[in-house]
């Protein structure tokens, strides 16, 4: 029997509660914060994290704010706005989340109203995975094996996920498909998250090393690839995590298709192209080390962006909760 699906984040008690993803797999760990700004460092800090993930853990923020003290609603709720939409600046749906939240409190919104919206962007975005599973897994053949990149899957959203939520659709529709997942430095959300989530669900998984997926590909072990995205610009140039890029252009060079997995949130139609996409630059340490042990010499540099930019041209297709979209994406993206 599979395990229910894990909560990554919930509201209990006036309080929002999420489980910490820096102390996994060794540990579940729940937060519990009663401020903005406990939220905003969790985000910072990747406790919580995945593009719709970090949207909903901010709307909850908002709905914290908006039952705060002192100054009037709408103020307590643009600062806390404020002081979120500084914590990371890749992934779109944190951006369309806060907004969202503002855009209610401007128009009067209750506190209570306030957590109502936040429960729906929850709501909403479990809805959504579904329909991204159900639409992918159409694409995938029969037993095929699917390579993915970071963790889209339930850690990173408020339903089954995304690329995993296209997995998971795919074997509840009975086809045994199963996984080969890149750890993904410099933070090995692939090998610490993804793995743990679909050996919860028993969901066959096989960890690789990135730089193994290359030779995966010319050996033949892989069918499939399909990723999540933090960012899609206009035209369908899509922002994921570090190393998508690569694997993208890796299965163009063998045939193999590659998809993208998102909610119609994260694509953000006032980009043109990829190249407007702002790109998190997190700190050097993270890359010359792990867990605070020091992997690189004292004094080496490094560098770290936390994402890249798969240009349009070398993606397949674009699995989204209204079907999969195919290039040219300016014309195939709904308005809004
Ligand atoms: O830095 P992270 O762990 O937040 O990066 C997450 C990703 O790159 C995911 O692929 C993306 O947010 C989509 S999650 C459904």
């Amino acid at each position: 029997m599979a395990a229910p699906r894990v909560q990554p984040i919930g509201w209990k008690d006036d309080r929002v509660v999420i489980l910490d993803q820096t102390r996994l797999p060794q540990e579940e760990r729940y937060l519990t914060c009663g401020r903005v700004d406990q939220i905003a460092d969790a985000i910072r800090t990747l406790q919580v994290r995945g593009a719709p993930l970090i949207g909903l853990a901010a709307a909850y923020a908002i709905a914290l704010a908006a039952r705060g003290e002192g100054e009037e609603l709408p103020t307590r709720v643009a600062s806390a706005a404020d002081l979120l939409r500084a914590t990371r600046p890749t992934a779109r749906n944190l951006f369309w989340a806060i907004d969202r939240m503002v855009s209610r409190a401007e128009q009067g919104a209750s506190a209570a109203d306030l957590l109502e919206e936040a429960r729906a962007i929850h709501r909403e975005d479990a809805e959504t995975c579904r329909r991204i599973g159900e639409h992918g897994s159409a694409l995938v053949p029969e037993g095929a094996t699917v390579l993915t990149i970071c963790n889209a899957g339930a850690l990173a959203t408020g339903g089954d996920g995304t690329a995993l939520g296209v997995i998971r659709s795919a074997r509840a529709a009975g086809n045994p498909v199963k996984v080969l997942a890149c750890e993904t430095r410099p933070l090995l959300q692939g090998a610490r998250l993804t793995l743990w989530e679909l050996l919860r669900d028993e969901i066959p998984a096989t960890l690789i090393t990135d730089s193994m997926a290359a030779t995966c590909m010319q050996r033949g072990m892989i069918d499939i690839v399909i990723t999540g995205a933090d960012r899609i610009a206009r035209n369908g140039d899509t922002a994921n995590k570090i190393g998508t890029y690569g694997l993208a252009v890796l299965a163009h060079h063998h045939g193999i298709p590659f998809y993208v997995a998102a909610p119609m949130s994260t694509v953000d139609l006032s980009l043109a192209d990829g190249s407007q996409i702002p790109i998190e630059e997190r700190r050097p340490e993270e890359v010359l080390g792990f867990a605070g042990i020091p992997t690189a010499p004292k004094g080496a540099l490094a560098l770290n962006p936390a994402f890249d930019v798969t240009p349009a041209e070398i993606v397949t297709g674009i699995i989204t909760e209204r079907g999969v979209l195919t290039a040219p994406y300016d014309t195939a993206f709904p308005d809004g």
